[in-house]
């Protein structure tokens, strides 16, 4: 039996101008600008095959079949990519992550530019990379950005936006800057960014500031990028964090996504950049320290923050590409043995859950 399937490898983005807010007229428009560096090192593999003889989407994630609820999230994608290219067939999606999802790794990014790529190829349709990063946002926000490779930014929203897609500032070649990713802890995380960033749009007074300040927090970043500055990159990064927790943590009751361990590192980079390297934190909706360095502080760095106590381990990524096609209209057989093939080999050590899905279904 044909059938139409088509597999992606994806990537997180870390913002290192943050996105945290939507605006108030509805297509999960972003409320400020944001800046990302999509990376290398941690990885989503996802293959979505229509199949007629389905009844029902299914969706399976490292190896076990997901709930209703993270599935129907899933469908909403998958009946806009039907509704476009005029297939009407069900689809089976097999997703997997090789870093913990759901715990501020920004793996609702991958997992939906991975799904938004993987589905609309396997549907024949040929869309532009605006057009599948406009797709992805539509779930997710910070997906649209992991759609392309390199340094990404994505624009505000304003009213009547019904499309806004992310758009590439710089390829990952621009600039070989390391984020040494300290993992504090392996479970998901307490409040969902979904949630979390509506609560502090809601009940902070901080929220209107943050709104007001970040488009110029944003625009030091690109343009540190472009220049290939680091100082000035960390020292903004750094900011657009601190402002962002500051915002969620004057929110009533205050959020707190940090940990002890998590003030630990941040105190470890304070310290590295006294003794002269280059090292500057960002934190998303979660307790991990992302750590911003230059390519010849890497192994110092990874060092001294795996050594903080209560790091679990450090991941070092880099600049790395934008979602990719593995396969295109195979065969079932062929289908099945090469997203299993590339699934098995690639990722060893399967750790998933069906949060990142559950997390984003709170969005609509
Ligand atoms: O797109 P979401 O709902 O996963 O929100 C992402 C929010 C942050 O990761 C905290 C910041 C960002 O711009 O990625």
């Amino acid at each position: 039996m044909k059938t139409k399937t088509a597999t992606t490898l994806a990537h997180p983005n870390i913002a290192l101008a943050k996105y945290w807010g939507k605006r108030e007229y509805g297509h999960n428009l972003p409320a400020v600008p944001s800046l990302s560096v999509t990376l290398a090192g941690m990885t989503t593999a996802t293959t979505v095959t229509f199949d007629e003889a389905l009844s029902a989407d299914v969706l399976i994630l490292g190896g076990q079949e997901a709930s209703a609820h993270a599935t129907s999230r899933v469908s909403v994608m998958l009946d806009r990519i039907r509704a476009r290219s005029g297939v009407k067939e069900k689809a089976r999606v097999v997703s997997a992550n090789d870093f913990p999802t759901a715990s501020g790794l920004a793996s609702s990014a991958s997992a939906f530019a991975a799904l938004a790529v993987a589905a609309s190829t396997a549907a024949g349709l040929h869309l532009s990379l605006e057009d599948m990063s406009n797709l992805a946002r539509m779930t997710s926000v910070s997906a649209a950005r992991s759609v392309l490779g390199g340094f990404v930014e994505l624009r505000a929203g304003w009213p009547g936006d019904e499309k806004l897609a992310a758009q590439q500032v710089a390829p990952a070649e621009h600039w070989p800057i390391r984020i040494v990713v300290a993992v504090v802890s392996e479970g998901p995380k307490a409040v969902g960014s979904t949630e979390g960033m509506a609560h502090t749009a809601r009940t902070s007074p901080y929220f209107p500031a943050w709104v007001e300040r970040a488009p110029g927090v944003y625009a030091r970043v690109k343009q540190a990028i472009l220049d290939r500055d680091i100082e000035a990159l960390g020292v903004a990064a750094e900011e657009s964090a601190f402002a962002m927790h500051a915002t969620s943590l004057a929110a009533t009751p205050g959020l707190i996504y940090w940990t002890g361990t998590t003030l630990e590192v941040l105190a470890e980079v304070r310290r590295l950049r006294a003794v002269g390297l280059s090292a500057y934190a960002t934190i998303d909706a979660g307790p991990h320290v992302k750590v911003i360095c230059a390519a010849e502080d890497e192994a110092e760095v990874t060092k001294f923050i795996g050594a903080v106590p209560g790091v679990k381990r450090t991941i070092v990524t880099r600049p790395g590409p934008g979602a990719r096609v593995f396969t295109v209209e195979e065969d079932r057989a062929q289908a099945d043995s090469m997203a299993s093939d590339s699934i098995s080999t690639a990722y060893t050590t399967l750790d998933i859950d069906s949060e990142d899905f559950e997390t984003e279904s709170a969005k609509r």
